[in-house]
């Protein structure tokens, strides 16, 4: 009788086990290592220079930035703040034309400077995957909301006209 207890907790215990690990949150593309070498660009959200808090008018702006201003303003008191464009060397070239053909790998990443925070995006056999790390490389990727992989890729994939194979931004 004892053992067939300890069985079942035992396999009650392993199932929750399994079910955390496979809600874990993880990111699709992986961590670029040698991002501090990578080029910064100038584009239309470097330009603006920072994402700003919730109360900013953005309404001069055009709706994909609208967007990506009230998905991000609440995620740090003050908005996410500071930000940057960097681009993988190896990519220059596509980023520039805005032709899509990115190699396989992570290749351009949104530094979120005040939150020490790197959106990336990476390609992998013709599509696109996104993930969001710490600086020095912890995935922070979420299983919902903002800082979720389907949050990047509702908004990248979902305005056609601005974003080419993932590339939203374009050089200025
Ligand atoms: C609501 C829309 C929206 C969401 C959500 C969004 N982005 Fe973006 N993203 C943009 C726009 C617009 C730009 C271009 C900004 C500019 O002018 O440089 C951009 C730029 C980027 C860039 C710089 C390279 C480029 O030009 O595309 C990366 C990398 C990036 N986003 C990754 C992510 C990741 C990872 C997530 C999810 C954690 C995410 N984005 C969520 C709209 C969005």
């Amino acid at each position: 009788m004892k053992s067939k207890v300890f069985v079942l907790a035992l396999s009650v215990s392993i199932s929750i086990i399994f079910s955390y690990i496979s809600s874990e949150a993880a990111s699709d593309a992986s961590f670029p290592s040698d991002w501090q070498k990578w080029t910064s660009v100038s584009t239309t959200l470097t330009g603006i220079g920072a994402l700003p808090d919730c109360n900013a008018d953005v309404s001069k702006l055009p709706p994909i930035y609208q967007e990506t201003v009230s998905t991000y303003c609440g995620v740090k008191q003050g908005g996410p703040g500071k930000v940057a464009v960097l681009v993988n060397p190896a990519v220059m070239d596509a980023y520039k034309a805005r032709n899509g053909k990115f190699k396989d790998g992570s290749n351009m990443i949104l530094h979120l400077k005040d939150m020490k925070v790197l959106f990336v995006t990476a390609h992998k056999d013709g599509s696109v995957t996104y993930g969001v790390f710490s600086e020095d490389g912890k995935d922070i990727t979420a299983n919902d909301g903002p800082l979720s992989a389907g949050t990047c890729k509702t908004c990248h994939t979902g305005y056609a006209a601005f974003c080419v194979n993932g590339q939203c931004g374009k050089i200025k």
